[in-house]
């Protein structure tokens, strides 16, 4: 195995791997300041911030023979015997001299500024800078620049790392940033007339090590460090992008990617990124209600049923109607609809149990960068279909379950449906909520109204992504378990929690006790056995 040796400590490296001299110091836990540098972006070495000491240890003799002068950490590879030194007067001093000449045009308006707190300039002049500022102040400047429909540019705030013309470049391909003038007046700005409108745009927020970039989505609605972040998976489509859900008093205000290189790399889209409004809708149902016996010349009507009454009578409604057809969320997670599941069956040991809707949109959209926005806009069509395929192998879909009501074959439905359609009108159409219309006894559990809910006996409100636990099952077949990050409205059940009390259980739901129950009983060996044919690998990836 080659050997890199930072600052005197000895590490392995792969016989393969290509790694940087910055990827090499941070296994051996050092790190190495850098702005410029991205593991996603080519390598500019622009901004000098990584310059270190390197030099070669020789294989026979042990000799070390170091390079004359500094070098950019970002831009060396390692090899065999590579020595990095990171934290030398020579360095130590050049990151100080760095920071001061950045420091030289970066107006100080931490105060006002969007970035504190989790701003690179701030963290490593804390770490690297020198005490005293030895140039004179310049003036306070904060010239705004709107570069596109979700991105402001600060223009006196940048330090021309690039990052963000790369990535417009690179991973977007659609180019829009670029850098006008030359020298000290050189400047980031948009071609004229093409604004940054890509579906990727928001991440050159993300790629920003300071201010210069804001999403005018977050811009000035809350401080960083007020903010609490939980790992979690976005919902918007079935890649089922790693994020963070970041939110304070169970209020969401922003999600930002979460590295994965099995996913998403470093990338989310505008539509995950953005697609959290819907949570804090004030359309969204917040009642669990019994529709009252139809009165001549009275709207309907619905009493609100405490949750705890619901339990049984939801039970006993559903028991005496008779054959019972239930529809399976892709938006559930896999500990959900197997609960809901097993709770169909407990009512009616034949019930139909059929995937719900799949809501789609055009095609897949792959970008140059390798980054693709699926078009089956919901994240969780492969682990409801394996734990569907655990009670019946025959695996049936919406439109089977429309045939199956429809044909009179059932006289009861329980539709799970959780679509975050907000401002987008309903999910279902009329004439398909129609086929419902006879039963004796039609469920619908959804966050926003829509013709199906309308004609419901029982009409109860489903979580949002951030207000559920569990596991999705992404289009690779990948596995993602996540926690909750906020709680959903006062009145709203997440649906696990719905089905963990239906179900008996005692306690508060936990999805991790369902999932070692799925892992522990035969039911695994009879999912074991269905993998292939789905092609659905449950191993689940607790991420950090
Ligand atoms: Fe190496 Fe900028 S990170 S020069």
């Amino acid at each position: 195995m080659p050997v890199v040796i930072v600052d005197g400590q000895e590490i392995e490296i792969g016989a393969d791997e290509r790694l940087n001299c910055i990827e090499a110091a941070r296994r051996a836990g050092a790190e190495i300041p850098h702005y410029c540098w991205h593991p996603g972006l080519s390598v500019v070495a622009s901004c000098r911030m990584c310059l270190i000491e390197t030099g070669q240890r020789d294989a026979a003799s042990g000799k070390i023979t170091m390079m004359p002068k500094l070098v950019p950490g970002c831009q060396t590879p390692v090899k065999d015997g590579t020595v990095i030194v990171t934290k030398s007067d020579l360095v130590t001093s050049s990151r100080a001299r760095v920071e001061e000449a950045l420091l030289i045009d970066h107006p100080i308006d931490c105060p006002i500024c969007d970035k504190a707190g989790e701003c690179l300039l701030q963290d490593y002049h804390f770490q690297h800078g020198q005490a005293e500022r030895r140039a004179d102040l310049h003036p306070f400047t904060s010239r705004k620049r709107d570069v596109g429909p979700t991105v402001t540019l600060f223009v006196d705030r940048c330090i021309m790392c690039t990052r963000c013309v790369r990535f417009t470049r690179e991973v977007a391909g659609t180019a829009e940033l670029m850098v006008t003038s030359r020298g000290a007046k050189e400047e980031i700005d948009v071609f004229p007339g093409f604004p940054l409108d890509n579906k990727l745009a928001g991440n050159v927020v993300d790629l920003c090590p300071v201010g210069a970039l804001g999403d005018k989505d977050f811009l000035y609605q809350q401080r960083v460090w007020f903010l609490k972040r939980e790992a979690n998976v976005c919902g918007g489509c079935s890649a089922g992008c790693s994020i963070y859900t970041e939110h304070n008093q169970d209020t969401v205000y922003r999600l930002k990617p979460r590295e994965n290189p099995h996913v998403n790399t470093w990338w989310i889209c505008d539509e995950g990124r953005y697609g959290w409004h819907h949570l804090h809708d004030p359309a969204r149902l917040v009642e669990a209600g019994r529709r009252r016996p139809a009165e001549r010349g009275r709207p309907t009507e619905y009493e609100t049923v405490e949750w705890a009454d619901l339990v049984v009578r939801l039970r006993d409604d559903l028991t005496r109607a008779g054959r019972l057809a239930v529809a399976v969320s892709p938006m559930l997670t896999v500990e959900e609809a197997w609960m809901l599941c097993a709770v169909a069956r407990s009512i009616d040991p034949q019930a139909y149990l059929a995937v719900g809707h799949l809501p789609t949109a055009d095609s897949d959209e792959t970008f140059p960068g390798g980054f693709t926005i699926r078009a089956e806009k919901c994240p969780n069509r492969r682990g409801v279909e394996a734990v569907v395929a655990l009670f019946d192998p025959a695996v049936h879909g919406w439109s089977d379950l429309l045939a199956h009501v429809g044909g009179g074959n059932a006289d009861a439905a329980w539709i799970t449906a959780g679509y975050p359609t907000s401002g987008r009108g309903p999910w279902i159409d009329t004439d398909t909520a129609a086929t419902f219309a006879n039963l004796s006894c039609l469920v619908v559990q959804d966050m926003f109204d829509s013709p199906l809910s309308q004609l419901a006996s029982w009409r109860l409100p489903a979580a949002g992504f951030a207000e559920r636990a569990g596991t999705w099952v992404n289009v690779a077949h990948r596995a993602q378990a996540f926690e909750q990050a906020i709680r959903p409205p006062a009145g709203v059940w997440p649906e696990g929690r719905l089905f963990w009390n239906m179900l008996g259980r005692r306690g508060l739901y936990d999805p991790s006790a369902v999932r070692r129950q799925l892992a522990e009983s035969a039911s695994l060996a009879a999912l074991a056995g269905e993998i292939p044919a789905h092609g659905v690998d449950l191993r689940i990836h607790q991420l950090a």
